[in-house]
């Protein structure tokens, strides 16, 4: 099948802003959801308890910033999203919390500079499933590296693989049941849908060996369950 381009998405993400608004629930089509969140941004605070800059890649309505700015409420935040709709509503809400700057910037990671040893931490959740062949992730990876400071850390949470493919399937089907639990069948039907239509994600070993291969000095796992992970890197 044709994936999607970063117009389709951008599309679709522009008219789901309200879904990714929630706190208290983080995405409900993603496991562990607030859980996810709170390690990932728990980690960053207890590797860069003094951060100055976060850059959100993929913030949407800015979910994980929030959840930063909880924790350390002086950040100065960087957010990247496609979507319009998305990065205005991460700016009002990032902007009520923060004593420190706030800068939006739209578009393509793949595409953006992000300038050189800027930020303290770097988070992505749920964005780099978007990305395509092994040379694009490693120039996404690289330009992470490179924009982060000695000692400041990446942090990811995301739709994962897994290298063999009966595991893939045993975890395809155990998010299958989750989603069915949840919302029924065509509730189930209808996320399968557009995963198969936009996303490619890739294993946590393949990310982990990625981070270690473009520089970082150490990688970590923060959560693992079903098709969804938390993990990050340290440079
Ligand atoms: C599933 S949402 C997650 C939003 C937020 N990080 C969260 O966890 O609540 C994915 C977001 O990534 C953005 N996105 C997807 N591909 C992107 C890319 N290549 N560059 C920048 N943003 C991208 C989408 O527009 C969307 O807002």
């Amino acid at each position: 099948m044709k994936k999607s381009t970063p117009d389709e998405i951008r599309e679709r993400f522009d008219k789901d802003v309200d879904r990714f608004s929630n706190l208290e629930t983080g995405q409900k089509a993603t496991i562990d959801a607030t859980l996810q969140m709170d390690l990932v941004t728990s980690s960053a605070y207890y590797v860069n308890k003094n951060a100055k800059k976060i850059l959100d890649i993929g913030c949407g309505a800015g979910n994980y910033t929030v959840k930063l700015l909880q924790k350390i409420s002086t950040l100065d935040c960087t957010l990247l999203d496609l979507s319009l709709p998305m990065l205005k509503q991460a700016e009002k809400r990032v902007k009520e919390l923060t004593s420190g700057q706030v800068r939006t910037i739209q578009g393509d990671i793949r595409e953006i500079d992000v300038g050189q040893e800027k930020y303290d931490i770097v988070i992505s959740a749920a964005v780099l499933h978007h990305l395509r062949e092994p040379t694009e992730w490693k120039s996404v990876f690289e330009k992470i590296y490179d924009s982060l400071v000695p000692g400041g850390s990446f942090w990811v949470f995301d739709l994962v693989s897994q290298e063999d493919d009966q595991i893939q399937k045993m975890n395809m089907d155990r998010y299958g049941n989750y989603l069915t639990s949840e919302g029924g069948k065509s509730y189930k039907d209808h996320v399968f849908d557009y995963i198969e239509k936009e996303d490619t994600p890739r294993s946590i070993t393949f990310q982990l060996e990625l981070m270690k291969d473009v520089g970082f000095r150490k990688i970590d796992i923060l959560h693992k369950n079903s098709v969804f992970g938390s993990f990050g890197a340290i440079k």
